[in-house]
C-alpha cells in the first residue's frame, strides 16, 4: 500500500456544493486526485456521481471550489484544463456521420495545430491498434461496430490528445459482462501505463476494482467510505455492504 499523502494533486475539490431548486444533491464534497491515480466513484443511481463530473467539467453552476494542479478554476481560465483532458461518455458518444477514424482524429484536425489529414489518419490508425483494433475498422462507421468495439473507439478518441487527465462515465454500461471485463482491462492497462490521472464513475463494483486504485462512495451527497478500492469488499461501512451484497459482489 503507497501513501500517496506526499503526491501532487491534480484535481481537489473544496466544500463543493450542488443544488437543484431546493435538492442539494453535492453536498461540501471534499475531494483529492492525486498524480497518476485512477479514482473511483460508485455509488447507487441518482446519488450525484454524474453531476460531480458535470461540475469538475465546468458544465454546470456550482458552489464551493475546485482546484486543477493548484489553480482554482473559474470561467476565465477553464482552458488550462480542457486542454489536458479526454472523456468517454456513457454510451460511447461516438459522431454517427464521421467514419472510425474521424471520429478518432476529430479533435486533432479540429484544433489549432492544424495538422493534415493523412497525419490524422495515421494516428488515428496507431491509436486503433493502441485500443486492440485492426486498422481495417478505420474506415467503417460507428454503426457498423459492436459496443464493445464502439468502446475502444471512444477511448481511442480520447486518448488522441494525449491527455494527461481521463474521465470516464459508467464505461461499461450496455456491455455483456465478457466484453465489460475486456474494457475494464484495456482502460487499467493504459492509464497506467501512460501513468494518466483518470475519474471513473460507475455503479458496478466490478469496473471500479479492475481500473482503480482508491475509491469513495457516495451518500447523501457526501463521501460515505473512501479507501483502497481493493479494501472496498472488506469495509464495515452499512450502506456500502448492503449495496456491494445486493450485487453479489
Ligand atoms: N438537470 C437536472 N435538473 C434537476 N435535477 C437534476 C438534474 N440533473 C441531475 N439532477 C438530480 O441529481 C440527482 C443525481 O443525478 P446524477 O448525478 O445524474 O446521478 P448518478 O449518480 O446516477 O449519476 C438526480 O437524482 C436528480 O435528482
Ligand atoms: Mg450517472
Amino acid at each position: 500500500m503507497t501513501d500517496q499523502s506526499d503526491k501532487k494533486i491534480a484535481i481537489e475539490t473544496i466544500d463543493l456544493l450542488k443544488r437543484f431548486d431546493n435538492e442539494i444533491v453535492i453536498n461540501k464534497l471534499n475531494l483529492r486526485i492525486p498524480f497518476g491515480t485512477s479514482m473511483g466513484i460508485m455509488g447507487p443511481s441518482g446519488t450525484g456521481k454524474s453531476v460531480l463530473l458535470k461540475c469538475i467539467l465546468g458544465l454546470t453552476e456550482y458552489e464551493g471550489d475546485i482546484f486543477y494542479e493548484g489553480t482554482l478554476l473559474e470561467k476565465k481560465n477553464r482552458g488550462i484544463f480542457y486542454k489536458n483532458f479526454g472523456m468517454l461518455f456513457q454510451g460511447s458518444a461516438l459522431f454517427d456521420s464521421l467514419t472510425v477514424w474521424q471520429n478518432i482524429a476529430f479533435k486533432l484536425i479540429n484544433s489549432a495545430k492544424k495538422i493534415s489529414n493523412s497525419e490524422a489518419k495515421e494516428i488515428a490508425i496507431h491509436l486503433l491498434r493502441d485500443v486492440g483494433l485492426d486498422e481495417n475498422v478505420c474506415k467503417l462507421m460507428p454503426s457498423e461496430l459492436s459496443g464493445g468495439m464502439q468502446k475502444r473507439v471512444a477511448l481511442a478518441r480520447a486518448l488522441a490528445d494525449k491527455p494527461s487527465l481521463l474521465f470516464f462515465d459508467e464505461p461499461t454500461t450496455g456491455l455483456d459482462p465478457l466484453t465489460s471485463s475486456s474494457i475494464n482491462e484495456l482502460i487499467s492497462t493504459i492509464v497506467k501505463r501512460d501513468n494518466i490521472t483518470s475519474l471513473i464513475i460507475s455503479h458496478d463494483p466490478s469496473s471500479i476494482i479492475a481500473i482503480c486504485d482508491e475509491v469513495i462512495f457516495i451518500e447523501d451527497g457526501k463521501i460515505g467510505w473512501r479507501g483502497k478500492a481493493s479494501k472496498m469488499k472488506f469495509s464495515n461501512h452499512q450502506l456500502l455492504k448492503k449495496y456491494l451484497g445486493s450485487l453479489q459482489v
